[in-house]
C-alpha cells in the first residue's frame, strides 16, 4: 500500500467531499469546450501545406508497425519553434485552464508536443487507451489526461467516441479526457472529406 502523508489525505478528502456527487462519475471527467481554436488559426494550419506520414501502432514491445487494421490516419509532429507552436499551445493552455477550473485536483507537470492529424475519406483510429510510455519518442510516462483540439467539422463520419460517449466535435473546439483504461477511446471512419485535429498528452 501507499504511504500517503495525512494532511494530503485530509487535504484532498476535502475536496473531493465538496464536489456534487456526479462530479464523480466518469463521463463528467470528460470535458467538451467550443471556441477554444480560433478559426482563422485552424484554416491557417490546415491551408499551410505540412509534410505528413502515415500514422503507426505502438505496440507494448515498444516497437512501432504501420497496420492498417488499427489505424488509418497521417500525422505530422509540431514542436518548439514551429510557426504554429505558440498560438496551439495557447489553446491547450485555455483548455487546462478550463478543466483545472471543474476539477480543482488537477494540474499539469508536461505538455508533449503536438501530433497534428489528417484523417482523409476512410481513415479511422480504433479503439484503444493512451499509454505512451513507449510511444513515438514520447517517452514521458502516462498520460493524465489527452486533449484533442478539432480544426475543423466540414466532413462526414469521424466521430470521436470516448467511454461510450458519442461526439460531434465542432471546428475549433477540444476535448479533454482522462485517456487511460477506463477511458477507451476512438476515431469512427471518415466517409466523406477530410477530418483535421490536434492531439497532446498532458502528463
Ligand atoms: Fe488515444
Amino acid at each position: 500500500m501507499a504511504v500517503v502523508v495525512k494532511s494530503e489525505v485530509n487535504s484532498n478528502a476535502a475536496v473531493i467531499k465538496s464536489l456534487p456527487k456526479m462530479h464523480r462519475s466518469i463521463a463528467t471527467y470528460i470535458k467538451y469546450y467550443e471556441r477554444v481554436v480560433p478559426l482563422v488559426l485552424c484554416d491557417n494550419i490546415i491551408n499551410y501545406g505540412f509534410n505528413f506520414q502515415a500514422s503507426t501502432y505502438s505496440t507494448h514491445s515498444g516497437r512501432t508497425e504501420t497496420s492498417e487494421e488499427r489505424v488509418r490516419m497521417e500525422e505530422v509532429w509540431i514542436k518548439k519553434g514551429n510557426l504554429y507552436y505558440d498560438d496551439i499551445r495557447a489553446a491547450y493552455g485555455y483548455t487546462i485552464k478550463q478543466y483545472s477550473q471543474d476539477n480543482p485536483l488537477f494540474s499539469v507537470q508536461h505538455i508533449t508536443d503536438f501530433r497534428l492529424n489528417r484523417y482523409t475519406e476512410g481513415g479511422f483510429m480504433s479503439e484503444h487507451v493512451d499509454n505512451i510510455h513507449h510511444s513515438h519518442g514520447q517517452q514521458y510516462g502516462y498520460p493524465q489526461v489527452s486533449v484533442l483540439l478539432f480544426l475543423n467539422d466540414d466532413y462526414e463520419g469521424g466521430d470521436f467516441v470516448v467511454a461510450g460517449k458519442v461526439y460531434t466535435p465542432a471546428k475549433g473546439s477540444a476535448i479533454i479526457f482522462p485517456s487511460n483504461f477506463i477511458y477507451p477511446h476512438e476515431v469512427k471512419t471518415v466517409t466523406k472529406g477530410t477530418r483535421w485535429s490536434i492531439l497532446a498528452w498532458l502528463m
